[in-house]
């Protein structure tokens, strides 16, 4: 488990005011959700050696979330997990793995479980196997139905780029080549154990959320959107080799449908269009909870700044996007018309379709 907090912001248009509230029946059974702290919904509570720097279960995390609790989200209100599980129909998103009683697991896969750690990385979550089996035919065709969703990538990159566990001698082509096999062999396990339909999220800008600003700054590698530029390559290099990964495997397993999401124009298209009839950013740079400079020289905590228009800062501390950054990247991976995520959104995705052969 690293100690990165995790992966940054995605942002994208809200093409659509896709608000589904007290909607007829989920468009799914099921949805199970892995990655890190962009979906964790409080994994992290329930891990002892996860200190302060690896949970969000005290404030002002939470600040906006019902009741203004600190629930292990990593976001003043809702997350991106709990924002796409609302738009699927569901009243909230599925619960942490690791909060489930002994026994209720099974049980609780027929409604979604979300297995996602703030933190991880591709690197962490490969080799963790099937989570679970489909022995019959009832639950294989549950988890066929049902819609994996996975946030991975950026703290990989995070942690090459800041040179903290990856010897520098790399070629970072063959890095990033490593990287996507790892995402590859996991995105089989999954379908191995019987999943179908994945929405994956890209890493988005790695380089501008405030941390990375920082030191964008102290090393002076800024590009052109006052971001790190190392960390913004990388995520430009990525992209394209996540995107023909998947397309190689939609060849490689019978009935297998994805959607992936280019962050990388999604967060270029609010830095190029800050104020539109879905949503005005006017702080771009800034994490809304956090000290010093670009709010990141101290992390989020009670003791830190909070900013008083959190709807209108892209960032909710140094790593994570608000509530209201997630929400516009939520409606764009939900009804997206093609420009942003590919080839189809989610709403396409989770589609009925005939029964398709295991
Ligand atoms: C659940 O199972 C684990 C391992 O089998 C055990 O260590 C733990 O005490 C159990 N928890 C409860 C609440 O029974
Ligand atoms: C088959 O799986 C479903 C869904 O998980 C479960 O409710 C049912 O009890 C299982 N049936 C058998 C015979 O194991
Ligand atoms: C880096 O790795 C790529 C792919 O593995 C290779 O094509 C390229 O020549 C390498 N570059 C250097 C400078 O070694
Ligand atoms: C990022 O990529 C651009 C264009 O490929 C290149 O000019 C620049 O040197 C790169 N910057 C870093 C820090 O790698
Ligand atoms: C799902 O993937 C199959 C190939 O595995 C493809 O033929 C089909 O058109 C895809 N369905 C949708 C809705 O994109
Ligand atoms: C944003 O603006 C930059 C610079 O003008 C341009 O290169 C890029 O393609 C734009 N991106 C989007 C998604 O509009
Ligand atoms: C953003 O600001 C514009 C004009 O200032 C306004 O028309 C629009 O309703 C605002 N959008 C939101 C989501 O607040």
């Amino acid at each position: 488990m690293a100690s990165r907090g995790g992966a940054l912001a995605l942002v994208a248009l809200c093409w659509l005011e896709l608000a589904l509230h007290g909607a007829a029946a989920p468009l799914v059974p099921a949805v199970y959700v892995f990655g890190d702290s962009m979906v964790d919904v409080g994994n992290n509570n329930y891990i002892q050696k996860c200190k302060v720097d690896c949970r969000a279960d005290y404030p002002h995390f939470g600040v906006d979330y019902p009741g203004h609790a600190p629930t292990g989200r990593f976001s003043n209100g809702y997350n991106l997990a709990d924002q796409l599980a609302q738009l699927l129909g569901f009243d909230e998103s599925p619960p942490p793995f690791l909060s489930l009683p002994n026994g209720s697991l099974i049980p609780q896969m027929s409604r979604g479980v979300n297995f996602a750690s703030g933190g991880a990385g591709i690197r962490d979550i490969t080799g963790n196997g099937p989570v679970w089996t489909s022995e019959n035919r009832t639950a294989a065709d549950l988890v066929s139905n049902s819609l994996v969703f996975i946030s991975a990538g950026s703290n990989d990159l995070f942690e090459y780029v800041d040179h903290i566990q990856v010897p520098h001698n790399q070629n970072d082509t063959e890095f990033l080549r490593l990287l996507v096999a790892s995402y590859s062999d996991y995105l089989k396990d999954l379908y191995g154990a019987g999943a179908k339909r994945f929405s994956v999220l890209s890493p988005s800008l790695v380089g501008c959320c405030p941390s990375q600003r920082l030191i964008a700054q102290k090393s002076k590698d800024v590009d052109q959107y006052g971001c790190l530029g190392a960390g913004n390559n990388l995520s430009r290099q990525l992209y394209p080799m996540l995107a023909s990964m998947l397309h190689d495997l939609s060849l490689q397993m019978p009935g297998m449908n994805y959607s992936l999401v280019d962050s990388i124009r999604m967060a270029e298209f609010i830095f190029n269009n800050t104020h539109t009839p879905a949503y005005n950013f006017t702080v771009l740079d800034r994490a809304c909870c956090g000290s010093g400079k670009f709010g990141a020289e101290d992390g989020c905590d009670f003791s830190a700044d909070l900013c008083e228009n959190r709807d209108t800062y892209l960032f909710w501390d140094d790593y994570h996007p608000s509530n209201a950054a997630t929400k516009v990247a939520a409606n764009g991976i939900f009804g997206d018309p093609g420009i942003f995520v590919h080839p189809i959104n989610v709403q396409q995705l989770v589609q009925p379709r005939p029964q398709q052969s295991i």
